[in-house]
Order: structure tokens, then C-alpha cells, then sequence
């Protein structure tokens, strides 16, 4: 069965068609970053408008990619939340229409959970049980998955999500928007050793805190006296040790979920996930504990659709869809 996923929940505005739940046919990604960039973050009223100047493009670019027809789509997958209201209202809205015109099933999905499942369109067999880490802009959990529809949420953060903490510390450097990248560049030539930087401890051994961290590279570039920006070096390290104290966090809560819940496989999935430091950190930490780990390549990580389409795939294979009364889901 061909799935068209279309996703909006953000500033992509995405869709891709999928065969069966693990052949990517297409995926096309319109992203309006740039209109973000100037006020370092994504403002929701200019991201739904782009959605819609671009959708009908981007879908039928996914289409005549697939080299299908829209009489070819057999379901129509949308995330219907978490993300930005008025951007999800384009996606579903569209969505809706199509499945209404088309007399097509529609299933909407969640964002999170697509993100849980990227890692296993490129030919990796999916087995349940396994550990989930998503680490997003807007998100950091760890879930335990026992098969599409029984997922279990174990922790989440307290208060700033991961890349959302990457973003800010990149603001506080000077470095750009989105911060995830230009920190990971910065730190190369860094000493992840050079300052002693913390994430705070949580109550739940599971839950995530980075609001600390961060605060703690606005006071230490403060009391360095850094005037509009650090030396170069000095960025470098400041990149260098906030990337590795949180990549140790993550890596640590991860492999201790995996023990606690005899676990051998463990996804990880999100923006952040994109990472190079993080992911050899987890690749040299699963070595003793003999655990697989499992990452989508880098332009599955990002907010994309095919993750969208192969996720509804297999819940409707298990009976689930929606109907025209689809509505965002912002939980
Ligand atoms: O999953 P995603 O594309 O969108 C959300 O659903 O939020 O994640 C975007 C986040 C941003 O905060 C961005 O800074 C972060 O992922 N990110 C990274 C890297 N690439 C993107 N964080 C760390 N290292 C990266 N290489
Ligand atoms: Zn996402």
C-alpha cells in the first residue's frame, strides 16, 4: 500500500509517499527557516503561513517523485500534534480535504511517536521490545516500546527540551539559529574537558532537566567578561563542554532504561539525534552492555514525512484510523 505522510507541526512543511511502511518512494521538505533565523527561533504566525503557500507544491512534488498518481495513495497519514497550532491546522486541513476528495482512509498520528519509528525505514527490521530516546526541539523522553500502539512514556524533561537548550546556548554564544549544528561545529576544535558545566539532577531517574545548563553558560560567558562575544577558543570550549555534559546525561538515562527494563535494542530519533558526538558516544557506551543502538540517518531525524507515512502504516495495519472530525492533538 502507498501512504502519502504530509507533516506541518513546525517550520517544515513536508510530505513523502512510503510503500508498505518501509519504502521510502519520496520525500520532499520545504522548510521556512529563513524567515525564522533573523529572530532566532520559529514564530508560529509566519510558520503557518508558509505551510500554506507551499503545501499543494510539496505534495505533488512528493507525488510525481513516487512517479505515482494521487488515485495510487491508498491512506493518507498526518501529524495532527504536538507542534504549533496553526501550523498543524494546515497540514490536517489538507489532509482532510485530500482523504474527503479522494474517498481515501485518513490516520492521524503523533509527532513524537512518528519520530520513535524513522530509525526503521532504511531497512532495519523493526523488533519490540525496545528503549525510545526522542530528543527534539521540543521534546526529550524516553519511552519503552512494546509494539506501534503500546508506547509508555518513562520520563521527560522538567522544563527546556534538548535541542531547545542547544538553540539558547548557541544564542548566548552568538553562534545562530538553529543551535544544534553551529554547536556541534564549534566543539570540534574544543575541549569537552575545559569547564565543569551540569545538567541538574531530577527526581525522576528517567525525567531530563537542561534549564540549569544553560543558565550556567549565561553566567559563565558573563563572569568571563566577554563583551558582545567570546574569543573564538573560548566558544569552543564553552561548545565543547555543555555538548558533552549533555550527551553524557542522555546517554547515561538511556542505557540505565534499557537495564531497568532488559531491554537490548534502543532507538534513538529527533533533531538532535543528528548529532555526531552523540552518536559515537552512545556507539562506544552499548559496546559492553551489548545493546543495539539504532539511529536514523541525519535527514530522518530532522522533521520529515516519511517517518509520518511509515508510522501510520502500521497502525492502520492494526485497525486504527480517523475521521473527518480530525483535530489537532496538541499532547
Ligand atoms: O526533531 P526536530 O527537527 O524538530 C522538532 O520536532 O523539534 O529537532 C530540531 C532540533 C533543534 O533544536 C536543533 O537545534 C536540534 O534539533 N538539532 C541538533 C543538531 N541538528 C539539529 N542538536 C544537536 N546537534 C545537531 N547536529
Ligand atoms: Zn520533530
Amino acid at each position: 500500500m502507498n501512504v502519502l505522510g504530509i507533516e506541518s507541526s513546525c517550520d517544515e512543511t513536508a510530505a513523502s509517499v512510503v510503500k508498505d511502511g518501509k519504502k521510502i518512494l519520496s520525500n520532499v521538505i520545504s522548510s521556512s527557516l529563513k524567515f525564522h533565523q533573523k529572530y532566532g527561533g520559529v514564530i508560529p504566525e509566519i510558520a503557518s503561513r508558509k505551510h500554506l503557500e507551499s503545501i499543494t507544491a510539496v505534495v505533488e512534488s512528493a507525488l510525481s517523485e513516487a512517479k505515482l498518481k494521487l488515485k495510487d495513495i491508498g491512506l493518507i497519514s498526518v501529524t495532527c500534534g504536538p507542534g504549533l497550532l496553526g501550523s498543524l491546522v494546515v497540514g490536517i486541513s489538507f489532509a482532510k480535504s485530500l482523504s474527503m476528495a479522494l474517498d481515501k482512509p485518513i490516520i492521524g498520528v503523533n509527532h513524537l511517536e512518528s519520530h520513535i519509528f524513522a530509525g526503521f525505514l532504511e531497512g532495519v527490521t523493526v523488533k519490540f521490545p525496545f528503549t525510545a530516546l526522542l530528543v527534539s526541539g521540543g521534546h526529550t523522553s524516553l519511552y519503552e516500546v512494546d509494539d506501534y500502539d503500546k508506547i509508555k512514556l518513562l520520563g521527560s524533561t522538567h522544563d527546556d527540551a534538548c535541542g531547545e537548550a542547544f538553540d539558547k546556548v548557541a544564542k548566548i554564544l552568538g553562534l545562530g539559529y538553529p543551535g544544534g549544528p553551529v554547536i556541534e561545529q564549534a566543539a570540534v576544535k574544543g575541549d569537552p574537558k575545559a569547564i565543569k558545566f551540569r545538567c541538574s539532577n531530577t527526581k525522576g531517574i528517567f525525567d531530563f532537566s537542561f534549564s540549569g545548563i544553560k543558565t550556567a553558560v549565561l553566567y559563565y560567558v558573563r563572569d568571563t567578561g566577554c563583551v558582545t562575544r567570546c574569543p573564538l577558543p573560548v566558544t569552543r570550549d564553552i561548545a565543547a563542554s555543555f555538548q558533552e555534559s549533555v550527551c553524557n546525561v542522555l546517554v547515561e538515562k538511556s542505557l540505565a532504561a534499557c537495564k531497568l527494563k532488559k531491554t537490548k535494542r534502543l532507538v534513538v530519533g529527533g533533531g538532535v539525534a543528528a548529532n555526531n558526538y552523540l552518536r559515537k558516544k552512545f556507539q562506544a557506551s552499548v559496546v559492553k552492555s551489548r545493546i543495539e543502538v539504532i539511529f536514523p540517518s541525519k535527514s530522518l531525524c530532522m522533521d520529515n514525512a516519511a517517518m509520518v507515512a511509515g508510522f501510520g502504516y502500521h497502525l492502520f495495519r492494526k485497525g486504527k484510523r480517523s475521521g473527518l472530525d480530525l483535530g489537532v492533538n496538541l499532547d
